[in-house]
């Protein structure tokens, strides 16, 4: 067993303490949610993290001596790129941002906002990072959805975003590999945070979700976090241009 890895079976110790110290990791939409966790586990395992989001004062940002918020609307190009570059060290970006406008998706301002945040933004973000990147072997890790295999009548915007999603990490694993620069995606199943809140708290929807999750429970963001950590450590050093699943099993089963 190599050294960044301790004891894969315990629950906790599957990576060496502190084997990201000296690592930097950048995470949009880091201050709620999938991210927030991401932000946590990063800076748990020692890296130094900017967590990068809307409201970075809210209830739902993280906190760690290792976290730095960061206010920052990934929309705004310019400010997007300048605190990138700014992350002296960068070793790993995060593309976790992402909002869905449900049926107001139908009008185009909103499908145009909702591609900016969960599509653009993303590839601003990893054509900046790609020098710094390529300087350190580090990763990058887009967020898809269970809506990346699928469509949603009531959510067109936010299920395209998602399916190309998966075709730009294609692309950018493919571009980027000679430069040492891994690139993969994690495509979340129902997992509880205040993104699905609303689906949660539909007793019908939720059931439906349930039904078809083979593990028949709603995910953890931390669940989705130590997949990151796993995509962005040594032990995935062979692995470009995925999308790996974090559901219960939701795609097992058709229905
Ligand atoms: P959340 O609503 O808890 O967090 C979203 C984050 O994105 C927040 O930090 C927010 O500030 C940030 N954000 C939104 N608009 C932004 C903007 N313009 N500029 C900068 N940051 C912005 O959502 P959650 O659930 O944590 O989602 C995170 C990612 O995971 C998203 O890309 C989402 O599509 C994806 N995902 C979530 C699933 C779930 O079940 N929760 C399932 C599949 C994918």
């Amino acid at each position: 067993m190599s050294d960044y890895m301790s004891d894969p079976i315990s629950e906790k110790a599957v990576f060496a303490p502190g084997f990201m110290s000296g690592k930097t990791v950048f995470i949009t939409g880091a201050t709620s949610g999938i991210g927030a966790a991401m932000a946590v586990a990063y800076a748990d395992a020692g890296a130094r993290v900017i967590a990068a989001g809307l409201n970075p004062a809210g209830e739902h940002a993280p906190s760690h001596p290792n976290i730095e918020l960061l206010d920052l609307d990934v929309t705004d190009t310019d400010a997007l790129q300048s605190s990138i570059r700014a992350a002296e060290g960068l070793a790993v970006l995060i593309n976790c941002a992402g909002i869905s406008r449900n049926r107001d998706e139908y009008q185009l301002s909103q499908f145009d906002k909702v591609l900016s945040v969960n599509l653009r933004a993303a590839m601003v973000a990893s054509e900046t990072a790609r020098p710094m990147l390529a300087k350190t072997g580090g990763s990058i890790i887009n967020l898809a959805s269970m809506f990346s295999t699928f469509g949603s009548k009531d959510r067109p915007a936010y299920s395209a975003s998602k399916g190309a999603i998966v075709q730009l990490t294609l692309s950018l694993a493919e571009e980027y590999a000679a430069e040492g620069v891994r690139v993969n995606a994690i495509a979340p199943g129902w997992i509880d945070t205040p993104l699905g809140e609303g689906l949660k708290a539909d007793k019908v929807a939720s059931g439906r979700i349930l039904g078809r999750t083979p593990m028949a429970r709603w995910g953890l963001p931390e669940e989705v976090a130590s997949t990151a950590l796993f995509l962005s450590s040594p032990a995935a050093s062979f692995v470009t241009g995925v999308t790996l699943p974090v559901d219960g099993g939701y795609l097992c089963t058709g229905a």
